[in-house]
């Protein structure tokens, strides 16, 4: 569960998603924030200190990537894979490298890794369509 960050005073809302040692390494976790009465569904995926966020939302038709909340990867966890038809997308940049979106990307969230967690600003989150 997100919490929010919002100290009234600043028009930037910052988001906390979890603490820094609740992925592992090599592992990710999903995240539903609820944002300017709109939920978004992201994910983040930790590779040694680096943490990369994702909307949770597949190119090909849309729909979310994973089947359980921890399962974003491959069986090896080299990339990300959608549980629906079987893209996969690299880590570090979210582009399809195989699969029926292959050239297409991930839409990222930028995250930030400070004392109180992962954090994501309102600003990171994209507008939906
Ligand atoms: S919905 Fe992700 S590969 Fe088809």
């Amino acid at each position: 569960m997100a919490v929010d960050l919002r100290d009234g005073q600043n028009q930037t809302v910052k988001y906390r998603l979890c603490r820094s040692e609740d992925i592992e390494d090599g592992h990710s976790r999903g995240f539903e924030l609820q944002h300017e009465g709109t939920k978004t569904q992201l994910f983040v995926v930790r590779r040694g200190s680096e943490m990369f966020g994702y909307i949770n939302e597949c190119p090909h038709i849309g729909t979310p990537l994973n089947w359980k909340n921890t399962t974003f990867l491959t069986q090896d966890r080299s990339q990300i894979i959608c549980a629906t038809h079987g893209a996969v997308f690299r880590i570090e940049d979210g582009r399809c490298t195989a699969g029926p979106c292959a050239g297409q990307s991930l839409t990222p969230v930028k995250l930030q890794c400070e004392d109180e967690g992962i954090i994501v600003a309102n600003t990171a989150i994209p507008k939906p369509d």
